[in-house]
């Protein structure tokens, strides 16, 4: 087949005349793959789910009926542009009861279409050519890919075991904090589970006043914290002078397919974030901005998410000590991170976690997500389906079993 005339006006940033013709299938894509022929090649055979990233719940029928009801007024149906105050100030008074953080809901606060909106957005905002974003790695590379976009450059940042899964600042070289001019971090983190102390914030805060760069927080995972109550980064003092924290309605919610989150922090950092969202999309349906905050006001729904997902991570962390990894309760998320098997005893070794992941697909019918950025690490989310607690244990017994026979070695 010959190329259209346009397969040389493709962007470089996308592959330029090479686009679309490329054989790398990305990580999720092989994840789905793998799925689907585990599926067809061995059908008498549950496919026990851990990759799954996302909420197995609809949003709460309260949060529904509020929907149902706004989605049926004339005055909701226009353009929402930078959003409605009527969000704005329910996400002040959540940030206020959950947090103590008083923000002016006109200025230091504006929605997004979820979480990955605002990450793909700020980088337009800081980033020209050769500037630099240190990001943590593994981590969710929505910011990065953008800084590239615009010709930027990513230094990651690794979260290892070693350093407690918080990024080593002192190490970054003094060429590359020169050149710096966004600190992306995400706490609770995805996917080691790890969650910020005031410790590591005020650490954050003194480099990024040091070498004068500009934080973004993501706190996509903030209402799945456990042991300690939730931090903000705009709790710790100092925080509001450097940066912003982007949180999203998605998981602690249930709302993941309702896309809205907010950008909270720096004033003229969230105006920044405002002006060039203003170019790019025309606001969230005000439909749902309202059930939203309706959802906002009702402090008894994160803690029913949590509850609900600590529960789970509990039952799968017993199981899989049981099964010879070495499992530990996560400060937050709803993933578990654990090291990957090493092979199986008499069987196959695996030279990294990606092949690990795809021996326990592909030979198992278990699903994980691999992570080889920063050591070899699989990832499991218990957001697996189960309608009651009863599915649930029945999961659990199941994994074990399955698990078991394996003989992993470690
Ligand atoms: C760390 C992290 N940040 C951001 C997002 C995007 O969330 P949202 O649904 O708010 O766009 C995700 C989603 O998986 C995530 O894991």
């Amino acid at each position: 087949m010959t190329d259209p005339y346009f397969q040389r006006l493709f962007a470089q940033r996308i592959g330029g005349a090479r686009y679309g013709k490329g054989t790398e299938i990305y990580k999720f894509e092989k994840i789905k793959r793998a799925k689907r022929k585990a599926l067809a090649e061995h059908p008498e055979r549950q496919l026990i789910d851990f990759g799954i990233g996302e909420n197995d719940e609809m949003a709460p029928e309260s949060v529904r009926r509020v929907m149902a009801r706004e989605i049926s007024r004339p005055e909701n149906r226009g353009y929402a542009d930078n959003g409605i105050a009527e969000y704005r100030e329910a996400v002040a008074r959540f940030m206020a009861r959950e947090f103590g953080v008083a923000l002016d809901p006109d200025k230091e606060i504006n929605h997004c279409i979820g979480t990955k909106t605002a990450l793909a957005m700020l980088p337009a905002a800081f980033i020209d050519p050769g500037d630099v974003t240190l990001m943590t790695v593994p981590g969710y590379p929505v910011a990065g890919t953008h800084t590239r976009y615009y010709g930027g450059e990513v230094y990651p940042l690794p979260l290892l075991p070693a350093n407690g899964f918080f990024p080593d600042l002192d190490s970054i070289p003094a060429e590359v904090r020169r050149r710096a001019k966004l600190l992306v971090i995400n706490y609770p983190n995805s996917p080691t589970g790890q969650v910020a102390t005031r410790e590591f914030y005020r650490r954050v805060i003194d480099f990024a006043l040091k070498h004068q760069v500009v934080v973004v927080q993501d706190a996509a995972h903030l209402m799945l914290s456990y042991g300690d109550p939730p931090l903000s980064f705009l709790q710790v003092p100092g925080a509001r002078e450097v940066g912003v924290e982007v949180h999203s309605m998605s998981k602690g919610w249930h709302m993941i397919g309702w896309r809205l989150g907010w950008v909270c922090g720096q004033e003229r950092i969230v105006r920044a974030l405002a002006d060039v969202k203003d170019n790019s999309d025309s606001g969230q349906f005000i439909a749902i901005q309202k059930a939203a905050a309706a959802a906002l006001d009702d402090a008894e729904i994160p803690k029913q998410v949590r509850a609900k997902y600590h529960r789970r991570l509990v039952k799968l962390v017993e199981v899989l000590n049981r099964c010879g990894f070495q499992a530990r309760m996560p400060g937050g998320t709803y993933f578990l991170y654990v090291p990957a098997p090493k092979g199986v005893r008499g069987g196959p070794a695996f030279a990294s976690a990606e092949e690990a992941s795809q021996y326990l697909i592909a030979e198992h019918s278990i699903s994980t997500v691999p992570w080889d950025d920063a050591g070899a690490f699989l990832r499991l989310s218990v957001t697996y389906e189960a309608p009651d607690e009863t599915a649930e244990d029945a999961l659990m017994r199941q994994t074990e079993e399955r698990l078991k026979k394996i003989r992993l070695a470690f």
